[in-house]
């Protein structure tokens, strides 16, 4: 299953991991502190975390993992880059809050999950997942697989809707369907330099400027129905499916005016469309 594309996603990620992460050098602080980095639609569908277990998948460098914890889940945060896992358990060291971080591919990790006996309350993945994953059925049927009886699912995804738009807001892709492969060749970019303070809740530094990425990736092209349906056909029973005129944080498009708790919308006289939505799927009883 596009095994070698993967590979390579992970060079690239492990290449990009430390620019991200220059610009947010108060981090450790922040959480140490108390702050936590999820945003409200997020928490929202997550509920309340005290005393549960989560499985964070594809943690990144696990600001929103140590978050979790922080409301109280014990949580085990996933992910495919070496240099992502290595800065998470570091920042977990540093901000005096224990988590557990694995390095995998999301798909070998969920099916070795399963086989052993590994079960969670909730499972939860955000912000720039699903474009990374060649197969949603599998995807789906392993996230079912580790939920207990009754556990939720939660994604909060930015919307393939926008992904028709080019940076100054022009039509210029179809709109995404079947998992269609596509190589950047510039590969994983420096989007948390880009948004400024939007994806720093803990302060934005200046860190590192004119990152370019020598090793290439590819994403994975899916509509929103094609993620539900997987989801659905796993037996999750799909209880919230939201989808929201803005954007948490990330500043993708030129001229986004920020709106309070860092939402990002598009410019005057650019029509609202969705550019983020968010599920809660549910693993029923028995
Ligand atoms: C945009 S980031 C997700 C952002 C994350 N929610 C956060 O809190 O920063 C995407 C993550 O997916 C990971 N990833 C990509 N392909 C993966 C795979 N096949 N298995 C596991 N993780 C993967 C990347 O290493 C990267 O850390």
């Amino acid at each position: 299953m596009e095994r070698g594309l993967r590979e390579q996603n992970r060079r690239s990620w492990n290449a990009a991991v430390g620019a991200h992460e220059s610009h947010r050098a108060n981090l450790a602080a922040f959480l140490r502190a108390g702050g936590i980095t999820l945003f409200p639609e997020e928490r929202g569908l997550l509920g309340d975390l005290a005393g549960q277990s989560v499985a964070h998948l594809q943690c990144n460098s696990g600001g929103d993992s140590l978050s979790l914890a922080a409301l109280g889940a014990s949580v085990v945060g996933v992910d495919l880059s070496d240099e992502a896992v290595r800065r998470a358990r570091a920042l977990s060291g540093r901000a005096g809050i224990p988590a557990r971080f694995e390095r995998a591919d999301v798909y070998g990790w969920l099916a070795g999950a399963a086989r052993r006996g590994r079960r969670f309350d909730a499972v939860f993945s955000s912000y720039g997942v699903v474009c990374w994953l060649p197969d949603l059925e599998a995807w789906a049927a392993g996230i079912a697989a580790i939920l207990k009886p009754g556990g939720r699912f939660v994604l909060v995804e930015f919307h393939p809707a926008a992904e028709v738009f080019d940076e100054v807001w022009k039509p210029v892709r179809d709109y995404p369907v079947g998992g269609e492969p596509l190589r950047l060749d510039e590969g994983v970019g420096d989007y948390v330099g880009e948004s400024g303070d939007g994806l720093s809740p803990a302060g934005f530094s200046d860190g590192v400027w004119g990152f370019e990425n020598p090793e290439p990736c590819h994403l994975f092209r899916w509509g929103l129905g094609e993620a539900v349906t997987a989801l659905a056909a796993s037996g999750l029973r799909i209880s919230v499916l939201e989808e929201y005129p803005y954007a948490n944080g990330e500043r993708h498009f030129s001229g986004m005016r920020e709106l309070p708790g860092r939402r990002m919308v598009p410019p005057e006289g650019v029509p609202d469309v969705p550019l983020m939505y968010g599920i809660r799927a549910e693993r029923t009883e028995g």
